[in-house]
């Protein structure tokens, strides 16, 4: 399985040097230990002295509610086709980016939400990474248009990684289980880190901006996308900037968002839709605020701009 890394994989925790025996990967300097399984390998390292208990719960939640995504897709039939779990991008008036016009007919909102955030940026036979990658939708469409040379997807939820494992056949990734805060990978490992909704549930957003920092070669990109309580954006930019990104793009796009909730909702709210699937309570609030149906909670805040849906490009100097 790992022959077919083209990155350097490091332990998670103090980055040292991993040696493999059967179906483990143990740390040199640390007394971390990981497992390989025939899905997938999982580098989370949960020791208290790693991962604070109060953020490992706030992480567990995470899984959870991914977890039971990703059940709810599998019950309802339609779990073959939901590779995406982000709200989408319309085009409309204001300034665009994208220099392709996607030719999908399934979650064409988000194949246009991850084009708009790469925009100009070259991807072709560079080394990609996504963290937070989900169920691969994204890393499918990057392979489709931009044949990058290499791409890693990376994720807390086990469950989003095996089906990756398994849906993403025939696409030339790496998938592994593994937390954006501590990333199993060598220094300048990548030329490009794409992040797209994914931030808001890291409770130590400094240190995942530094990890995103180190893993990324001179002149590479971060393409990022978040929604942002709007009085978080100039200190998020300004974490940004800290761990040592340049802000090159940082656009406010929750106009072309919520028209792609309007469009999503009769889908999402239909019989095979995400909100009669899943279950009700989830760590992030109900289901209807999670993907952002209108009259949600977050659909209206989106509206009244106290939340921001936030697409940035940073590069490392
Ligand atoms: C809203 S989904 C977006 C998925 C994907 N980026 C997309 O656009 O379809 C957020 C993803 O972030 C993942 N995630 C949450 N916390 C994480 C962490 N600490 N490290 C890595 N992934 C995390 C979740 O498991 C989930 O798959």
């Amino acid at each position: 399985m790992l022959q077919h890394l083209h990155a350097r994989l490091v332990c998670s925790s103090c980055k040292g040097m991993l040696v493999q025996s059967e179906a483990l990967l143990q740390c040199c300097n640390c007394d971390a230990v990981y497992t390989i399984d025939d899905r997938y390998v999982s580098m989370l390292d949960r020791r208290e002295e790693v991962v604070h208990p109060s953020d490992w719960k706030r992480k567990e939640g995470e899984i959870r509610d991914y977890s039971e995504i990703s059940n709810s897709f599998a019950l309802s039939g339609i779990g073959r086709f939901a590779t995406f779990l982000n709200y989408g991008y319309v085009p409309q008036g204001n300034e665009q980016h994208a220099v392709i016009e996607p030719d999908d007919v399934w979650n064409r909102n988000s194949v246009k939400l991850l084009l708009e955030t790469v925009g100009r940026t070259a991807i072709r036979e560079r080394q990609v990474i996504d963290i937070g990658c989900g169920r691969g939708g994204n890393i499918a469409a990057l392979y489709k248009y931009f044949k990058p040379l290499s791409i890693v997807g990376l994720d807390i939820c086990p469950a989003n990684i095996a089906y990756c494992s398994v849906k993403s056949r025939g696409v030339e990734a790496f998938y592994l289980v593994g937390d954006a805060e501590n990333i199993p990978f060598a220094d300048e490992s990548f030329d490009i880190v794409l992040n797209m909704e994914s931030a808001q549930a890291y409770p130590n957003r400094s240190r995942f901006y530094e990890e995103v920092y180190r893993i990324m070669r001179v002149g590479g990109v971060f393409l990022y996308t978040e929604l942002m309580l709007e009085d978080q954006v100039a200190k998020n930019v300004r974490l940004l900037e800290e761990a040592g990104l340049s802000v090159i793009r940082n656009q406010d796009v929750t106009s072309n968002v919520l028209l792609s909730c309007d469009e999503n909702a009769k889908q999402r709210t239909g019989p095979q839709g995400i909100a009669n699937n899943a279950n009700a309570s989830m760590n992030n609030g109900d289901i209807s605020d999670f993907i952002a149906l209108p009259g949600s909670k977050k659909y209206e805040e989106m509206k009244a701009g106290t939340q921001q849906y936030r697409m940035m490009n940073l590069i490392k100097r």
